[in-house]
């Protein structure tokens, strides 16, 4: 094996021509005058809009923010919201925020996602499910998707898309963003596509758009007037933000195409690596490829592998999606009245999941030859435990 190596969590990539690019919008966005909500947001908003395939889309500071005004549209308040364990805390968090309890499903073993079989339970015992949450964990669409938005449909529930992860991620064609009343996406950095901090809401209703725009500014009814119908938040997006969101829409696709082709090298070379299962992307999906996932033998203790693949060869694996199941931590246990419990509901996959996963590093820019390092780095390891 080469020498060795260090190879990040996360490397943010900018060809020299892109530096230039950003430069050169910081400066354009100085000169105007205009520091906030003016026409970079309009541009990134109207390509990202088209990209997606829907008719609004509504830039915020967060992938948070931009998870609370479909709930808040939907009406949420006093009633439960269901969403999967398996997910990040903002999501359960923006429901309670809005104003809901939160019902955990169980997750699937094989791909991570909302089990639906869960699902069925929560909807036929809970009286009062004003939302369902759908989020597609490491850039994954569930298999299920339909199926799950078939049991919304029949019982009249709508399905608010978590889209955090899945950034151009589609099933049967159809992209995520655009397959429930509304998704919402973050733009964190360690995000498929990147503005350093922010969200943005995706949706054909004009009724959830126009709210979003009122709810984003303190709940002004409009920009120019001081007249508040809503208890609003700050959840404004800046100039410079925008500007490193048409940065990544006009590589989207590239950023996608490089993922998905890291990905395959993972697959490729990880295939029968002694210890390590890999997951089967459904044949009618296309993952956005946030994380790469695979899972190790039980009796494999995921820390030591993370422990000795940074110690020894300089290889930092990424955060798991996730490892600690949302209807564990501790805010819910202060707060028993925010969470709904189904006696016949358990978590033992999630638990699995939670417990077996792991996430090499992925991002554009790593190379073949790096993959393969990771890759070997990691029989190695494996190979002494
Ligand atoms: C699944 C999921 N939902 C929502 C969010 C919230 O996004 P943000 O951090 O931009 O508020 C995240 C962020 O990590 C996430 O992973």
């Amino acid at each position: 094996m080469s020498q060795k190596k260090n190879i990040p969590m996360l490397r943010l990539h900018y060809t020299d021509d892109e530096m230039r690019f950003i430069k050169d919008g910081v400066e354009e966005i100085l000169r105007s005058g205009y520091l906030t909500m003016a026409s970079k947001v309009r541009d990134f908003e109207g390509r990202f809009a088209k990209w997606c395939g829907v008719k609004y889309a509504l830039g915020t500071n967060s992938g948070t923010s931009s998870l609370e005004i479909p709930l808040r549209a939907v009406g949420v308040e006093g009633k439960t919201v269901i969403c999967p364990s398996n997910t990040y805390m903002a999501t359960p968090i923006a429901a309670v925020h809005a104003g809901a309890k939160v019902a955990f499903t169980d997750t699937r073993v094989e791909d991570l996602q909302m089990c639906p079989d869960s699902l069925k339970l929560l909807l036929d015992t809970i009286p009062d499910v004003a939302a369902v949450m759908v989020v597609h964990i490491g850039g994954i669409i569930s298999p299920n998707y339909w199926t799950i938005k078939k049991m919304c449909d029949d019982r009249k529930i709508p399905i608010v898309e978590d889209a955090a992860h899945a950034h151009g991620a589609t099933i049967d064609g159809k992209m995520a963003g655009t397959l429930g009343l509304a998704g919402s996406f973050s733009f964190y950095p360690t995000k498929v596509m990147n503005t350093a901090e922010g969200g943005m809401v995706t949706t054909d209703s004009e009724e959830i758009y126009k709210l979003g725009v009122i709810l984003r500014e303190h709940g002004k009814a409009d920009h120019a007037h001081n007249v508040h119908t809503e208890f609003g938040y700050n959840w404004r997006f800046s100039e410079f933000h925008a500007l490193l969101g048409i940065q990544q829409m006009l590589k989207a696709d590239q950023i996608l195409s490089e993922r998905r082709q890291i990905a395959a090298w993972y697959d490729e070379l990880l295939k029968g690596v002694p210890g390590v299962k890999l997951l089967k992307i459904p044949s009618n999906t296309k993952s956005a490829y946030y994380k790469y996932i695979c899972y190790l033998d039980e009796k494999i203790e995921r820390s030591v592998v993370k422990k000795r693949m940074a110690e020894d060869y300089g290889v930092f694996l990424t955060g798991e999606v996730y490892s600690d199941p949302c209807h564990l931590q501790p805010v819910f246990a202060r707060n028993p009245k925010t969470l709904v419990q189904v006696k016949e509901n358990n978590y033992d996959r999630t638990s699995y999941v939670c417990r077996h996963h792991i996430c090499p590093p992925l991002y554009p820019n790593l190379t073949r030859e790096e993959v393969g390092y990771v890759v070997e780095s990691m029989r190695r390891v494996l190979g002494t435990l």
